[in-house]
């Protein structure tokens, strides 16, 4: 009889948050918002960023290192890197490389993927796959953005906002800042990573995945400047328009959050089979704790079957899901056996669900 097909077993998890805590009252310095507008329409009161020169992959190695004790495993024992990032360290190549070379490991395959806010949860699948296919045994999966180095932020700006000049500053810096505001107050810097193992004889691992991409609503969200859409792909007028700075229509994107997310929900557990009764745990991208809710709601879950961080960290793309789950389960509400559900939208637009057994 052949032995049955293997499954990515959770092996451990790993996050890396950087130390300076920026609080809505810091954003309030150089642009037009105040806390209250921050909480009431988005529910986060800190975020953290990064010291200059920190680079995604910097954030995505300590994870990673963090993950791999948590799971008792050696760099060495991996046989595959994933990496979801947004904001690589460069244009190219992705961070995943940096990841392997920062953890002083042997060349290795290295996948980077990027499909924003869903990309870890894209990752997941990617692991599912390599592992079910016997392509690999143990695989890193790495989420990590870096959302500071995006923010059209001058010199003087930096200054006023991290309180190393008292400010007030110029009227200019402060309504350039303030064209972004609806962006700018919502993301922090973090990155968080999964370690997985093949297993053949285990009720645990990566059951299935729902997951989408429609190019249609690519203008909700994303970068208009920078990229080989234009020739050159960057130039002075880009930087002085402000083209390098991501367009968001935070409205349309919050309303198929709310329906896209549960619905792939829904719809992969009565794929497995499984019921929403059966959830131990549902862990949502968090862009803004409004949409969480409704999701919540349009699922009919308790709140103890749910958990949400963007409070503190705000919206850290790629990384949002492996935090979110860390702290979840380092809280208790994810022990061995639960059955866990990531759902994620972000540009692209890509979105969907992934079901876990830990
Ligand atoms: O990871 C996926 C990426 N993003 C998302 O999922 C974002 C989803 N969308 C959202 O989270 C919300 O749409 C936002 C938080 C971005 C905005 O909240 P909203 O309740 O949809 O506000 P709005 O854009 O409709 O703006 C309402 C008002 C406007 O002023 P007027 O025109 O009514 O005078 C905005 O200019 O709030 C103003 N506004 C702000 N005021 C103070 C927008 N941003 C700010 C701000 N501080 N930061």
């Amino acid at each position: 009889m052949s032995s049955p097909t293997p499954r990515a077993v959770l092996a451990g998890t790993g996050i890396a948050v950087p130390s300076r805590e920026i609080d809505n009252a810091m954003l309030a310095r150089v642009m037009d918002t105040s806390d209250e507008w921050i909480l009431e329409r988005s529910g986060i009161s800190t975020r953290f960023y990064v010291e200059a020169g920190v680079a995604s992959s910097d954030l995505g190695a300590e994870a990673a290192a963090a993950a791999l004790e948590d799971a008792g495993m050696a760099a060495e024992e991996l046989d595959y890197i994933v990496c979801a990032t947004m904001t690589p360290d460069h244009y190219f190549p992705g961070a995943g490389t940096s990841i392997q070379h920062k953890l002083g490991i042997d060349p290795l395959p290295v996948l980077d993927i990027r499909q924003q806010c869903a990309g870890f949860a894209y990752g997941l699948q990617v692991v599912d796959a390599l592992i079910r296919g016997g392509l690999a045994r143990r695989v890193l999966l790495v989420g990590s953005d870096v959302h500071s180095c995006l923010m059209p932020y001058s010199e003087a700006t930096w200054k006023v906002l991290l309180g190393d000049a008292d400010g007030p500053l110029d009227a200019a810096d402060y309504e350039h800042n303030s064209r972004f505001r609806h962006l700018l107050v919502l993301f922090g810097d973090a990155a968080g990573a999964m370690v997985f193992r093949a297993e053949r004889q285990s009720e645990s691992g990566i059951l299935g995945s729902a997951l989408f991409g429609d190019g249609g609503q690519k203008e909700i969200l994303y970068v208009p400047g920078v990229g080989s859409a234009h020739r050159p792909w960057i130039d002075m007028v880009m930087l002085e328009t402000s083209t390098q700075v991501p367009v968001m229509d935070g409205r349309k994107v919050f309303k198929l959050a709310v329906s896209h997310m549960p619905r792939a929900t829904a719809d992969l557990l009565a794929a497995q089979e499984l019921s929403l009764e059966d959830l131990d745990l549902l862990v949502m991208h968090q862009a803004n704790l409004r949409i969480n809710q409704a999701a919540q709601r349009a699922l009919r879950l308790p709140d103890d079957k749910v958990h949400n961080n963007i409070q503190r960290y705000g919206n850290t793309t790629s990384a949002t899901l492996p935090l979110c789950f860390h702290e979840a389960r380092e809280m208790g509400k994810a022990p061995p056996g639960s059955l866990v559900a990531f759902t994620a939208l972000g540009a692209g637009l890509h979105w969907g669900s992934v079901l876990v057994r830990v």
